[in-house]
């Protein structure tokens, strides 16, 4: 079935079940369950969730949802795995945004596999014409109920070979924390944005 009409389907569905209950909830219900992640971070890796409390995985599955149907699941690392780079199918401007690799790197590291972070040249390989300019596209809506954490706002080119740095990222954390948009300029489109700007 197509996923679409599934949808579609359960909304229905939720309507007629519902309906007493409050099919209001229901569908409110249905809206997070489409952002899914089952990785689990480290206790050491608090600095990497937002100010929600949401890990980079999770965020990292709205960033990547967002064009699409807002359905996205980012699973857990197995031992020796490593996130997939966008490839000719599912690259978008999404998936070759900065905050997607960013948020996918650090959640590569907060499941203590940082030792497979890969570089941005070679996550980027097949984005060709969907890279821009700023860390997330202006012209695409993210899902409202999460934020992108400030460091997930960095360009990767400015991480040491071009590969996420943990340990410049949790400082970079600290001092959008401490000092607030001071120390890093953020360029125009971080401010434009009002629904996505990175905390
Ligand atoms: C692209 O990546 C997805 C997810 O990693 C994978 O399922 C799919 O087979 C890949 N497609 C190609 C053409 O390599």
């Amino acid at each position: 079935m197509q996923l679409k009409s599934l949808e579609h389907l359960l909304t229905l569905l939720s309507f007629v079940v519902g309906g007493v209950v409050g099919a209001a909830t229901s569908w409110r219900d249905m809206e997070k369950r489409q952002f899914q992640t089952d990785a689990v971070c480290d206790t050491s890796y608090v600095w990497a969730s937002n100010s929600k409390q949401q890990t980079p995985c999770i965020v990292a599955a709205y960033v990547n949802g967002a064009c699409g149907t807002n359905t996205y699941k980012v699973t857990k690392l197995i031992d020796g795995n490593r996130y997939n780079a966008p490839n000719a199918t599912n690259a978008n401007p999404c998936s070759c945004s900065w905050a997607s690799y960013n948020l996918l790197s650090a959640c590569t590291a907060c499941q203590n596999m940082a030792q497979s972070i890969p570089t941005w040249d070679a996550w980027v390989y097949q984005c060709s014409s969907y890279l821009g300019n700023s860390y997330f596209p202006a012209d695409i809506t993210l899902a409202s109920g999460t934020s992108i954490p400030f460091y997930a706002g960095t360009n990767p080119v400015s991480w040491p070979n071009h590969q996420f740095d943990p340990v410049q990222a949790k400082a970079i954390a600290a001092q959008s924390t401490l000092t607030p948009a001071t120390s890093i300029p953020l360029p125009t489109d971080h401010r434009r944005q009002r629904r996505s700007v990175p905390e």
